[in-house]
């Protein structure tokens, strides 16, 4: 069976992290959390204290960046290093939150992000999850999953999943949080969300976790023969 490359996209909270992360893993695939990028340049300029309205700073605090994925001992699971520094639990604070969007709508952030996807796809055989992966980063990826779901759903997964890590945040914040994202994410200028015309749409608002894990995995395999 040849190797394919799979782009998910979606609105924030569908669960497509954890998604893709399983798809992944059956099929011994890598995955890519390019949102754990984005995430890391917001947390870059926070500590960095970049002027995000100075695009001269912009540039020489993105020059700075380095960011690695690492695979963790216990379970495989991924790490993200930020400069060298293990990041994965600063970055999915409440201060990351409110500003990743922001972030993301700078051209220059994403052609560097979009350069190291492209190179970290290169050997075929990934799992990407995001908001352009099927638009932009690889246009081409033999499969591309869009997924949905009510943004209630999403607020209560979320909520769930960082009390899971200790954060205690309302349901409340979360949804405006999300639906704030979303609103950004899918009206900025470069690269805004979108279904790619042939994507395939997953609401995945009813759907037990195995479920929509195993809806993409039938079709992986169909686009592999
Ligand atoms: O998937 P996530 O919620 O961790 O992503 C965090 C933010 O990063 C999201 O609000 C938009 C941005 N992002 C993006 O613009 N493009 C991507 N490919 C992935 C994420």
């Amino acid at each position: 069976m040849k190797k394919i490359i799979i782009a998910i996209d979606g609105f924030s909270g569908c669960g497509k992290s954890t998604t893709a992360k399983a798809v992944a893993k059956a099929l011994q695939y890598t995955y890519i959390d390019s949102g754990a990028m984005y995430r890391s340049a917001t947390l870059h300029f926070l500590k960095q204290s970049t002027n995000l309205d100075n695009l001269d700073e912009i540039k020489q605090s993105i020059g700075q960046l380095q960011l690695e994925f690492r695979v963790n001992g216990e379970g495989g699971a991924q790490k993200v290093f930020l400069n060298g520094i293990d990041v994965e639990e600063d970055i999915r604070g409440m201060e990351v939150n409110t500003q990743v969007s922001r972030v993301s709508k700078i051209k220059e952030v994403r052609v560097q992000l979009v350069n190291m996807q492209r190179k970290l796809g290169k050997a075929k055989g990934v799992v990407m999850d995001g908001r352009d992966i099927g638009t932009v980063v690889f246009p081409d990826a033999e499969l591309k999953v869009f997924m949905t779901a009510d943004l209630d759903i999403r607020a209560k997964r979320r909520q769930k999943e960082m009390l899971e890590k200790g954060k205690e945040v309302s349901l409340d914040l979360i949804k405006q949080n999300l639906s704030d994202r979303d609103l950004q994410d899918s009206t900025r200028e470069e690269s805004p969300l979108k279904k790619a015309a042939d994507a395939v749409e997953l609401d995945t608002s009813n759907l037990a976790f195995d479920e929509q894990v195993n809806a993409i995995l039938n079709l992986a395999k169909e686009r592999m023969n």
